[in-house]
Formats: structure tokens, sequence, C-alpha cells
């Protein structure tokens, strides 16, 4: 696997070079985009990547949606009858969800073809690109079918965030935020402070620095075995509170938010269960009402959450476990929590 980090020269202006290599003198290309992308992102891409010039295009609904089996099976048909061969490239534009569905496809395509991933996200940036878990969506819930299949590059540019809302930037800091917990103190402090100073300027360096503390775990553990389980730090909690806010009457968080969320009960716990300075929870509680509306759960609430957190395909023997903070950067997995903690962490969001 490739990783093309932002750094002084435009990442894809090293793809360009990269793809006009040999390996990839036969190769043909398709493009997967979904609208935003499609208008938003594809001008910067085939303006500097020349061999994409020539690529053909597929598109997929927005967000969760195209998450699908049904909607794989179509890209699959449509490669078919274009005529894509083992030397086809899916190159996948866009932010996670294009990329999980567009590395599912390619790893199911002639029994695997190769893929470029090119997040247009700060999730996809710092996060989502990386690492080769593919997947859709089945019966409601998430990524319950899928394969682990690396990229064979992931070209990370911020030149994409310029067009990015707010809202999906935020949801991105919530997963940086969450990636210095466990991989850099010297960074988190920095991010925090400047969030707590009321900027937020997301830099090339910040988005590198994610980009290899996530490949460095994931080198370690690739099938998610062990270590890797420190990158679900937030997740256990976030997950299920991911998907009580999309109930109806409930503030519908996206993904990096209902981490956010997360990772305030989690940095409760870690308080509570492993000694973490307490200081650090409140600083982190101030930047997260920052960057949103922290939720406020009823008992009612906190069942509900509940429900949903019993049923994190990452429990062992019914017990509930996450990942917790002795320090910033020094995490513990597996740790197991049980009911009352989680209603208890859950009261004291805010
Ligand atoms: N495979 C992994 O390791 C991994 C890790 C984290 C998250 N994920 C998955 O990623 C998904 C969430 O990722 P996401 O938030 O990037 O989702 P997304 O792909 O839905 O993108 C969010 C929104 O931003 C729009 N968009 C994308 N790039 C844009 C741009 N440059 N300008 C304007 N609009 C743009 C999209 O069209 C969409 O509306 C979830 O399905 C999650 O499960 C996977
Ligand atoms: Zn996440």
């Amino acid at each position: 696997m490739n990783t093309i980090l932002p750094s002084h020269t435009s990442s894809l202006s090293r793809l360009n070079r990269m793809l006009a290599g040999k390996q990839y003198a036969d190769s043909r290309f398709f493009i997967l985009v979904d609208e935003n992308t499609y208008n938003h992102c594809l001008v910067p891409v085939v303006s500097r990547v020349s061999r994409l010039q020539e690529a053909e295009f597929l598109e997929v609904p927005v967000g969760e949606e195209c998450k699908d089996l049904a909607i794989a099976q179509q890209l699959w048909e449509s490669l078919l009858e274009s005529g894509a061969d083992k030397n086809t490239v899916l190159v996948n534009l866009g932010g996670g969800c294009v990329s999980d569905l567009g590395g599912f496809v390619a790893a199911g395509f002639k029994r695997g073809i190769n893929y470029i991933n090119i997040p247009t996200t700060l999730i996809g940036m710092v996060d989502a690109a990386i690492g080769g878990k593919t997947a859709v969506n089945l019966g409601g819930s998430k990524n319950q079918v899928g394969f682990f299949y690396q990229p064979a590059i992931t070209c990370i540019d911020p030149i994409f965030l310029n067009s990015l809302p707010d809202e999906e930037l935020f949801n991105g800091v919530f997963e940086m935020l969450k990636t210095f917990l466990i991989g850099n103190p010297e960074q988190y402090k920095a991010l925090v402070d400047m969030l707590l100073c009321g900027t937020l300027e997301v830099t090339a360096d910040m988005i590198a620095s994610c980009a290899e503390i996530k490949s460095a775990v994931v080198k370690a553990d690739p099938k998610d075995q062990g270590i890797r389980h420190i990158l679900n730090l937030g997740h256990t909690f976030g997950h299920a509170i991911e998907s009580f806010s999309h109930q109806e009457g409930q503030q519908s968080l996206g993904h990096g938010m209902a981490v956010g969320v997360g990772l305030v009960c989690t940095l409760y716990l870690s308080v509570k269960k492993l000694g973490l300075a307490a200081e650090h929870l409140d600083r982190y509680r101030q930047v997260a009402a920052k960057l949103m509306r922290l939720p406020h759960y009823s008992l009612k609430d906190t069942e509900d959450i509940l429900a949903f957190m019993r049923q994190d395909k990452k429990n062992a023997e019914g017990d509930i476990r996450c990942v917790l903070l002795q320090e910033i950067g020094a995490p513990v997995i597996d740790i197991t929590v049980d009911e009352n903690e989680i209603r208890d962490s859950l009261l004291k969001i805010n």
C-alpha cells in the first residue's frame, strides 16, 4: 500500500506521476463519485492527474444510502457491461461512504481489482480511506458485510476541504481528536488549545500526522485482532449514540459528532476507572461544546442507547468492553464496563 501524505508539494501531482508510470500503463480507470464529489472534486482531480482524464464515471447516492449490496451489484454489472477486466482500477473519489463501498466493490470484482482512494472529507483523509476496511450495511446495521482489502494507493490532498461544509469538517475534527488522544499527546494539546481559542485551521501537518498514526496501527494489526482496537476509542458509545440519534425526534448526529459525544463518556470512565486526570475530561468537554451542541440524555434515552451498545459486535461474552485512556496517548483495550457505569457516564455528558 502506498500512502501519499499531504506535504508542500501537491499530493494529486504526485499521484499524477505515479499513474504515468509503467505499472499503470495498461490500466483502465473508473472513478466512483457521489453527486457532491462529482460537482466539487472532479475538476481538481482531472486537471492534475492526466491519466484520469480518460476515466469513466460511476455515480452513487450520497451518504450511507450508497453502502448497499444492491448498489454494489449495480456497480459490478456496470463494470462488466463496460468490459472492465483485471487491469481495471477503481478510483474512489469521496468520503468514507464512497471509499467503503468502492473498496468493497473492488474486492469482489473478478476476485479483486486494484483501487485508489482519494478521500474528499476530513474523516476520509484521517481515517476511512486508510486501512483497508471495506463494507456495506445490511438490515439497517452498519458495516455488516465487508472485506479487509487494502487500496493500492491512498492519495490525501487537503485541497478538497475547501468545499466541505463545516458540519462535515467538524465530524472529521472529532476523529482527529480521537487519533491524537490515542497516539500523540503534543498534537492533541495543540489542537485542543487552538479550538479553545475559537480557531480551527486544519493543517496538512495535522492530517498527515493522523494518517501516519492510523497507518502504523493498521500495519501492526491489519486484521483488527488486537492493538487495532485502540482506534475504536469513543466508538462503542459513538456507534450506539449515532444509531440512537437517527431515531425520530432526536438530534441527528453524523458519525464524527457521535464519536465526539462518545469520547466524553469514554474520558469520564477513564477518570473513574483508570485514574486519568479529571482536567482532561473538563477540557475535552469544553472543546466538544465548541464544535457541537452536546446532547442531554434522559433516563429513558440511556436505556435506548444501552440497547444499541449491547448489540455492538465488539462485545465478547455479553460484556460491554471499551477502550479507555490511562493517560493521553496511553489507551487500554478491552476494559469491561458495567451497565450502571454506562448509564452514569451518559447522564454526565453535560
Ligand atoms: N473503513 C474505515 O476504516 C472507516 C473509518 C471511519 C469511517 N468509515 C465510514 O465512513 C463513513 C463516513 O464518512 P464521511 O463522513 O466521509 O461520509 P460521506 O462519504 O457520506 O461524506 C459526507 C458528506 O460530504 C459530502 N462530500 C464529500 N466530499 C465533499 C467535498 N469535498 N465537498 C463537499 N461535499 C463533500 C458527501 O457527498 C456527503 O454528503 C461512514 O459510513 C463510516 O462507517 C469507515
Ligand atoms: Zn469513526
